[in-house]
């Protein structure tokens, strides 16, 4: 694996989780594999989990994490070619990424959608930017259209709670004051079709996420019906697709409630905004494993950093 930037980077998800859970088990066990070796964090976004479980991970491996906000403290950069650069941007992808390279072993990258342009979005120009101009492997940190970390994550997450074989699991759509971006969503639906489970997914009319990502998962337009025999529920808000990046429904009635998760575990990436998305007599039960959650995007994280090690 040259780079990590897509869920389709696994090649087989089970064996992955159960890599990812003998790191979990002795987390030092590969101190020394990442020795006098560094990862260059650079976030274009906000971020409290992917900053601080990376850089653990990396620490894990023995590996010296150096951390950029990019979009306060880097020069403006520019990503179209051929542009006269008169205007705000100050500095080309084409020498910042080669220039990080210099610095960095690995360059991990956070750079969220504009939920204006869907084929700018579509294209990951940011992404595929630095996959092209850097010299050293890219680790995705959520991009335009995924969070291959958190869905690695999420499947691992399922993997330690499942208490039969085959779980139904069940990703929501629920209400949000802000345009979200499909990221998330996009990746856990992208693992859990490499899983073996029983996978739907609910949201209102005018919310089908992208039919590329979702190709033959079922989707229910209701969420009660949805929700009947659920293992897990995964919440999450996302922006419509179709038109593309607006708030086209703010249904309250979409909120999880206690009554309606029944005896089914509710996950979520985080951050979420409790009695908006999910109330709080949910995240505050023992149903609700998103702590746990968060703990394991150490492992995931450590798990693709020691894989991309392995290829250098
Ligand atoms: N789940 C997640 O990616 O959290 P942060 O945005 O805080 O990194």
């Amino acid at each position: 694996m040259k780079h990590y930037t897509s869920i389709k980077d696994i090649d087989n998800i089970n064996t992955w989780i159960e890599e990812a859970k003998a790191l979990k088990t002795n987390p030092l066990k590969h101190i020394t594999l990442g020795k006098d070796k560094t990862l260059g964090l650079l976030f274009f976004n906000s971020s409290l989990r992917t900053r601080l479980s990376t850089q653990k991970a990396a620490l894990n491996l023995g590996m010296n994490p150096i951390v950029m906000n990019v979009s306060g403290d880097a020069w403006g950069l520019e990503f179209e070619d051929g542009t006269i650069m008169n205007g705000n941007t100050a500095e080309h992808i084409k020498e910042a990424a080669a220039v990080v390279s210099q610095y960095c072993d690995i360059i991990a990258v956070r750079a969220f959608p504009t939920l204006t342009d869907k084929v700018k979005d579509e294209s990951e120009q940011v992404m595929n930017a630095f996959m092209e101009h850097a010299s050293v492997p890219i680790v995705n940190m959520e991009s335009a259209t995924g969070h291959p970390l958190q869905g690695l994550t999420d499947a691992l997450t399922i993997s330690e709670h499942a208490t039969k074989a085959k779980p139904k699991v069940v990703l929501s759509w629920a209400p949000h004051i802000k345009p979200l971006p499909h990221a998330v969503a996009n990746s856990f639906t992208q693992a859990m079709q490499k899983m073996d489970v029983e996978f739907v997914i609910t949201n209102p009319e005018g919310y089908d996420l992208s039919p590329e990502i979702t190709r033959d998962t079922p989707i229910y337009h209701n969420q009660e019906e949805a929700f009947k025999d659920a293992d897990f529920v995964y919440t999450k808000n996302w922006s419509s697709y179709e038109d593309y990046g607006k708030v086209v429904d703010t249904d309250p009635n979409w909120m999880i409630t206690k009554e309606k998760l029944g005896n089914a575990k509710f996950m979520h990436c985080l951050p979420v905004r409790r009695n908006v998305v999910v109330e709080d007599t949910v995240l505050d039960s023992d149903s609700s494993i998103v702590i746990e959650q968060a703990n394991n995007r150490t492992y995931a994280a450590q798990l693709v950093l020691k894989k991309l090690l392995e290829n250098i």
